[in-house]
Order: structure tokens, then C-alpha cells, then sequence
């Protein structure tokens, strides 16, 4: 996905990194952001009334996408960004090159909210994340500029850790405490 960058400095009114990039249209890039106008159409977001729609680009070119789907019970909505991610995972897919994000924010570019940037960098720092408006201008950022300096799956393997055999049952040592495998 070759786009030409226009650096910009601020954006929904924060100074975004040095590497925030404000793109030119790309035909590739206005197509999964197409996607992702479409899939908000399908947001289920009685309680917000705000909708969101992804549109997820896998390493072989399929794209998945999803909405927002609130619920009576609030805490248990999901944002679009994780539908889209679910359901790619679900299909045994796990390398992804770029999601697009849209809302009906005319006025500022959709950012993903905290819990699904984690949720993107759960499947790798190095991919691409397009959050646009309704008029399919975007802002460019990587997994790893909107999370800097996360926690992912490598931080859980244990350094140094040794197995034993204790009463015939495995255990791990860690700093010397005893964790049953
Ligand atoms: N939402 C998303 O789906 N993605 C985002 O990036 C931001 C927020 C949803 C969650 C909730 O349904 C509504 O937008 C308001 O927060």
C-alpha cells in the first residue's frame, strides 16, 4: 500500500507523533475505507447513537470487517475494530497488513479507543491503521505508534524459568515460587 504522506502536525486537536501522516487517496487505501463506511452501516449503537464500521485487511488480501454492537447491559458492546479483528481470528486468520476505521465524525478522525489498539498489537506492532471521515481523508499511524512501548505476547515468556518434577506432577520455578503446570 504505497501512499504519499503529507506530515501533520495537529489533528482532532492533539499533536499527533512525527510520524502521523495526513495521505493523499490511494486506490487501495479508499477501497478498505469504502469497506469500512459499508460495515457501519450495520452498527448496532442504540445507546451511544455513534457508529463506527472496520474493515480489516489480512496478508492475503481478505478483508473482514465489522460495527460496533452495544448492548442493554452497556459494558458488554463491542467496538467495531475487535468485531472485525474476532472474526478473522475465528477464520484462522492472524497476520494483518492494515485496518480502516470510520465514523460519522466529519469534524475529526476516528481513533481507536485503548482496549482494541491492545487488541490490534496482540497480533503485531508493525501493521497499519487508517482512521478516517466520512469524506475518506484519513490519518496514517502504525499499531506501534498508537501504543508505544506495550505489553504483548512475547513480555509472557518466561526467561530462565526451569522445569521440575515434584510428587510426579510438573511444576515451573519462577524466582524461586512454585506455579503447577
Ligand atoms: N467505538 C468503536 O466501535 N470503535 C472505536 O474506535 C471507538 C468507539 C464504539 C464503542 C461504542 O459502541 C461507541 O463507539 C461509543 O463509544
Amino acid at each position: 500500500m504505497g501512499e504519499s504522506k503529507v506530515k501533520c502536525e495537529l489533528v482532532n486537536g492533539h499533536k499527533w507523533g512525527p510520524k502521523a501522516h495526513l495521505s493523499a487517496l490511494n486506490n487501495d487505501v479508499t477501497e478498505l475505507i469504502q469497506k469500512s463506511q459499508d460495515a457501519k452501516k450495520f452498527a448496532y449503537c442504540p445507546y451511544s447513537k455513534f457508529r463506527v464500521g472496520a474493515a480489516l485487511l489480512a496478508d492475503d488480501g481478505t478483508v473482514f470487517t465489522g460495527c460496533n454492537v452495544e448492548n442493554a447491559s452497556y459494558t458488554l458492546g463491542i467496538c467495531a475494530e475487535r468485531n472485525a479483528m474476532s472474526k478473522a481470528i475465528s477464520e484462522g486468520y492472524r497476520n494483518f497488513k492494515a485496518i480502516a476505521i470510520a465514523s460519522d465524525l466529519c469534524d475529526q478522525f476516528i481513533s481507536p479507543c485503548g482496549g482494541c489498539r491492545q487488541f490490534m498489537r496482540e497480533f503485531g506492532v508493525d501493521w497499519k491503521v487508517y482512521m478516517s471521515k466520512p469524506d475518506g481523508t484519513y490519518i496514517l499511524m502504525s499499531v506501534e505508534e498508537l501504543l508505544p512501548v506495550s505489553f504483548g505476547p512475547e513480555d509472557l515468556k518466561i526467561h530462565g524459568a526451569q522445569d521440575l518434577k515434584i510428587n510426579g506432577s510438573k511444576h515451573l520455578e519462577i524466582n524461586g515460587g512454585l506455579h503447577t503446570k
